[in-house]
């Protein structure tokens, strides 16, 4: 048993008492779409709005003071849940924002002809590194610059369990490397990559190492410093925080060196009619009056997190996914897609039924109140590498119980049982 009680902390979760159809309980299983949001989030924001709201980083008044504070209270709590300074934290809209403005520093420094020396420079010569595992925010920013910079791009395969196979990381990673940009944590599979290890290698020939962290900072104690990476990026609304506010993490002396994707205001040190300098970072990165009050309420999302202890919810999670993998593994015809032990994985777990389509599947499911993701899940050259069409998901989080876990498994089975198979 984790250290905390799943079943107590669901009151803080108002729509988890949602009654859905036919009149039943609703078993939110789709957290790695999106989580749930716990009332002190939700408060946190309507606190800014009520009593703070004022364009931060303008404006001589004490309400611009308060909200200025209270955004840049929340950049120093992100930063410390992942182990970095607060200067190296820049808020964006989402992970796919935060994944995209690398990919773009990129491109901008390429086609600046100042650019040449940059680490962020890139041409023919170079080549691009991904995996089969990414899901599209993390694939196609890299292919669209390979694309316009005639860099090649390579890529990690997936082995049968959909881990990604590093048998030829020596020759996929070499010398002419300029970028490597991988997930965390599948959103398919939920295999979990050996970070340190690839991130050395790219360390090595020194190339930049960008982590798509959407599906595990949420779930489990990240450490930028650890794990020895460049950049990380996630999203609030998959770790208890509001919709409209992601997170892009990066070494100082790389975001010194990378150039906008964004130009407009705030972001300036000077500007004429026809020219300007930019700002330091995280300023540089955050043109335009930003969101702020869905920054505070993912500054609110992150002391939920820590209250209730990143290595409990990691361990909890773990201990539904086991039941999950046995449970539904036990199921004829059923067959998991990705790792079928509990060891590096994480809460998510996608599978087949023989003769049922996904699709179908989750209509079943939803018909039971019990919410869960199906389809490609926006990873089609992982569906291609796996030879499957579509899956159905079932993706877990704190508030998610061992009954909820034997819930699914029973409505599989009934499921089977409707459709004849
Ligand atoms: N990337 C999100 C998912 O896996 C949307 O569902």
């Amino acid at each position: 048993m984790a250290g905390f009680d799943s079943a107590s902390l669901r009151g803080d979760f108002p729509i988890l008492d949602r009654v859905v159809r036919n009149g039943n309980r609703l078993v939110y299983l789709d957290n790695g779409a999106t989580s749930q949001k716990p009332r002190s989030v939700v408060d946190a924001e309507r606190e800014f709005y009520f009593h703070h709201n004022a364009a931060v980083h303008r404006g001589a008044h004490l309400l611009a003071e308060e909200a200025t504070d209270a955004f840049e209270g929340a950049r120093t709590k992100v930063a410390s849940h992942v182990n970095a300074k607060s200067e190296e934290i820049i808020f964006t809209k989402s992970a796919t924002e935060a994944l995209n403005m690398v990919a773009y520093g990129f491109l901008n420094a390429t086609l600046d002809k100042s650019g040449v020396g940059s680490p962020f420079h890139i041409d023919k010569s170079k080549n691009i590194v991904v995996s089969e595992l990414e899901h599209h925010a993390n694939l196609l920013p890299w292919q669209q610059l390979a694309a316009r910079t005639g860099a090649q791009l390579r890529w990690f395969p997936v082995d049968p369990e959909g881990r990604l196979d590093l048998t030829n990381i020596e020759s996929i990673i070499d010398a002419q490397t300029a970028v490597v940009a991988l997930t965390h944590q599948s959103n398919v599979t939920g295999a979990i990559t050996d970070v340190p290890l690839i991130s050395n290698r790219a360390r090595q020939v020194g190339a930049i190492f960008v982590l798509d962290a959407c599906q595990s900072v949420p779930h489990m104690k990240v450490d930028v410093q650890a794990l020895n990476i460049d950049f990380l990026a996630y999203s609030g609304h998959k770790a208890l925080g509001p919709t409209g506010v992601g997170v892009l993490w990066g070494r100082y002396e790389l975001l010194e060196q990378m150039p906008p994707m964004l130009t407009g205001g705030s972001m300036i040190e000077s500007a004429t009619i026809t020219s300007a300098t930019f700002a330091s970072p995280p300023k540089r990165f955050e043109a335009g009056v930003p969101n702020m009050a869905q920054a505070v309420g993912l500054g609110a999302a992150i002391d939920y997190l820590n209250n209730v202890g990143m290595g409990a919810i990691a361990e909890h999670e773990s201990e539904l996914t086991s039941r999950a993998l046995a449970g539904l593994g036990a199921i004829s015809g059923l067959t998991i897609i990705g790792p079928t032990n509990n060891h590096a994985r994480g809460g998510v777990l996608s599978f087949t039924v023989e003769g049922i389509h996904p699709h179908d599947l989750g209509q079943v499911l939803d018909d039971k109140g019990i919410a869960v993701r199906t389809g490609h899940h926006c990873a089609w050259p992982l569906m291609q590498a796996l030879k499957v069409n579509a899956t159905t998901r079932a993706s877990f989080y704190l508030y998610n119980t061992e009954d909820e876990v034997d819930q699914l498994v029973a409505a599989v089975i009934d499921a089977k049982r409707f459709f004849k198979v």
